[in-house]
Formats: C-alpha cells, structure tokens, sequence
C-alpha cells in the first residue's frame, strides 16, 4: 500500500479470474496470473504481489450477487437500519456505497426515502440495484468520480463499502475521494475479511484475484493515518468467515472507541504482523492442500461420488491450487444464474442449477461456500438425513 517492497510468504500458483465462469464453448484462452501474497515490513499491509487489471474483472457479465445469502440479506438489513438510526439523522443526509453490487444494503436506504448513491462499476449488478429503485452510478470509485460527485450531490455523510475495499489497489485514489466527498465529521466505513480470521482458520481461499488486501486493524489504521484520517472504532463480525467493520473519521474529527487500541494490542500480542506468523500461516495452507487432496484421491478410488456445493469465488483458488478438476469433484451446484450451464475457472468443473442436487444425491458434498455452512446445512437437511455427507476444509479436512 505504501510502496515499500513487500516480503512474499504465501504462493498459489498461476490462477484463473475467479469469478470468470467458461462458457462450454469458448474457444479464447482463459486468462491467468501469478496469485502470491506479501507483507509490506513497513506498513505491515498484507496484499497481492501482482494486480490484475480492474475491467478484467468487474464488469457487465461480472457474476456476484451479493443479495444470494439470506443470512448476507439480513445482515445488510442491519447495516442499512443502523446507519439510518445513527448516522443519517440529521437534515436531508446523502450515504453513498462504494460497491453497492445488487443493492443488497441499499434498498432499506431507499425505501426509508433517505438521500443514496451506489456507485458500482459492474454494469449486470448494477441493473439489478436499478431496478429495486436505487439510485446507481455505473462507475469505479476514484477521486475524479467523487469530485464530481461533490459537485452535484453535495457532502456524504457517510461513505460505505462491504467487501469492496479490500478490491481496490488504489487507495491513495480511494482516500483523496472520501476526503472530497465527505461532510465535516463524516465517517467512511467499510467491512472485509479479517486477516486474524484467515490466519486463525487457515482460509487461504480468501485470497484470489479481487481480494488485493487482507486487511488487519493494524494495516487499516497506518493506511488511515497515512491518509490524513484516523480509525476510530472497530468491530469483529462474523459473516463471510470473519470479518472487521472499520470506522475511520478524518484525524481528530471523532472521538476513539477503546475497542481499537484492544484489537491492536491483541494483534500486537498474536504477532499478526510478522512475517513468521505469516509464513507458518503458508505452511498450514499447504497441510491443507494435501490432506484435501489426499481425501478427494480416496474417494474417488472408492468409487464415491463427490459434488461441490456453491461455485464461490474462493473455489477457484481452492481448484487451481490443489489441482481440482471434474476427475475428484464431477460438477457444482449453485444458485447463481449467470454461472449456471458454465465451467468453474480454470480447472472446469460444470456448474449445475442447484435443483439437480435431490436427483443426483452425490455421496459427498464439498462445500465451498463454507462461510454459509448454517444457512446451507439448515437448508440440506434431506442431504445429511439421507445418509450423505459434507466435507469441509477450514479450518482444516473433515468429512462432517
Ligand atoms: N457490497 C456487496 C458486493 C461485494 S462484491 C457485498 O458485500 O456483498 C464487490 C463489488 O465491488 C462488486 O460488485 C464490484 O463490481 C464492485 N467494485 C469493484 N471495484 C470497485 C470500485 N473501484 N468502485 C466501486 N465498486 C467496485
Ligand atoms: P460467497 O461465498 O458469498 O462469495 P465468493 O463468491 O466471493 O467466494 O459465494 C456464495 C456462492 O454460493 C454464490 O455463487 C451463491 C452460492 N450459494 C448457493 O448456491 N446456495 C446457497 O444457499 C448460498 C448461501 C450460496
């Protein structure tokens, strides 16, 4: 992030977009990169060594929606009515969300008749957050675009973002935006996956193409400080497999929760930053890839038949990395239409309509989409009932 050269401890081979799902009939090359992550010794900013370039990956076919999880819909929900109760309370406030995808967050906004924005650079999501009514600018967030957002809307009063920042390279781009954008005591607030749960969990699948920054409180408050602002209060969320909700004022503007001096000590204390934990975190990703493999090898010898369960993003890392191919997973299911009748990026395992599951009734189900288990194993109980079984592979390999 700030340009020092960063220590790489974490290889994951060459690696295909993740959310770039094959049509059976493509005859162009699938596109890939080198997906290795560093730490950056000065700002201890844990990130991608390489950059894919951002319209090869959000664009009018890009495949996320977020509004896919009811869980993620109701945690949303409660984004938006604390927001309303809290922030946007004052005469006629303005939010504007960085990455309002289909508008997941944004729909309680707009039909409490609250001033919004949803600026999203991915044309098919976007049409969706339209059509509930939300007001959206199909653009990338950047400086330019948050001058001239200024000049006709006014002052933000809050600028937001859920798993979008940690997208985004530019963040001396993003930073000089919110400080044109934002009111006077203003707070610019995002969420992401937390770097001490991806540790902790052994969640390598949480690094691909789109999540450019694993972000810890640490990082986030030398990035903020950096940037003239200050991170005043934190917050440990448990959706998407761990995350933090980080609340970042310009310095001095508010005052600081004691909540983020705990969760810097307690990262100071873990040794979070540290290019040994770092590296041990790589060891453990890669007693995972063998004992994964290891397992999917004996089944399929076995002759069990073994499906995936949610073509996540995270998949394609989890694939390419441990080399996963229709041989040891025969297809995925998946609500999404647009990944539907596709192929998963680079080791092509279909993707199939999730009502295939009742007839195929695979012995094993893998489940990719992890960080929905409750949601997911709440919804499947004729799976488990009839005799199958999941296997999972955070924090470790186990058949459940
Ligand atoms: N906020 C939603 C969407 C997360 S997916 C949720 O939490 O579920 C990330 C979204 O960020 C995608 O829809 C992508 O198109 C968008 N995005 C990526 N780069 C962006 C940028 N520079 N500015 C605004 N949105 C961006
Ligand atoms: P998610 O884990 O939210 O994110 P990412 O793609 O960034 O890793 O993706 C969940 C995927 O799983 C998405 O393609 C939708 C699918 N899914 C189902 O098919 N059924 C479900 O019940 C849920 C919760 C998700």
């Amino acid at each position: 992030m700030c340009g020092a050269r960063l220590e790489e401890f974490l290889d994951l081979g060459r690696q295909p977009l993740s959310d770039a799902f094959v049509p059976p009939d493509q005859d162009g090359e699938e596109f890939f990169f080198r997906l290795a992550v560093g730490l950056c010794p000065s700002c201890s900013m844990v990130q991608l060594t390489e950059e894919v370039p951002r319209g090869r990956m959000f664009h009018e076919d890009y495949p996320y929606l977020s509004s896919g999880s009811s869980v993620m819909r109701e945690h949303f929900e409660g984004v938006a009515r604390r927001l309303l109760e809290t922030e946007l309370t004052g005469s006629d406030p303005l939010v504007v969300e960085i990455g309002c995808n289909d508008g997941v967050m944004l729909q309680t906004v707009a039909k409490a008749g609250v001033r919004h924005l949803g600026v999203e650079p991915s044309g098919g999501v976007a049409a969706r957050a339209q059509e509930r009514g939300i007001d959206v600018r199909v653009a990338f967030f950047e400086e330019e675009l948050a001058v001239a957002l200024r000049a006709e809307l006014g002052p933000a009063t809050v600028v937001y973002g859920a798993n979008t920042l940690c997208h985004i390279p530019y963040m001396d781009s993003i930073f000089a935006g919110v400080d044109a954008l934002l009111a006077p005591g203003g707070v610019f607030v995002f969420e992401d996956p937390y770097l001490g749960d991806i540790v902790e969990k052994t969640s390598f699948d949480q690094i691909y193409d789109e999540h450019f920054y694993l972000f810890s409180a640490t990082s986030v408050s030398r990035m903020a400080e950096h940037f003239g602002f200050e991170l005043v209060d934190v917050e440990r969320l448990e959706v998407h497999g761990g995350e933090v909700r980080y609340w970042i004022s310009r310095a001095g503007e508010r005052s600081v929760s004691p909540r983020v001096s705990e969760l810097l000590a307690e990262e100071e204390a873990r040794q979070l930053g540290s290019l040994a934990t770092l590296q041990a975190f790589a060891a453990a990703v890669g007693s995972v890839r063998e004992d994964l493999l290891a397992l999917l090898q004996r089944l399929s010898s076995e002759g069990r038949t073994v499906a995936g369960y949610g073509a996540t993003a995270k998949s394609a890392t989890v694939n390419n990395f441990c080399g996963i191919g229709p041989d040891l997973v025969a297809k995925v299911y998946d609500t999404t239409p647009a990944k539907q009748g596709r192929l998963t990026p680079g080791t092509h395992i279909p993707v199939v309509p999730m009502d295939e599951l009742a007839a195929d009734r695979p012995d094993h189900l893998l489940l990719y989409a992890w960080n929905h288990a409750e949601e997911i194993k709440a919804k499947e109980q004729a799976f488990s009932a009839a005799g199958g079984r999941w296997i999972t592979y955070v924090p470790d390999v186990r058949i459940t």
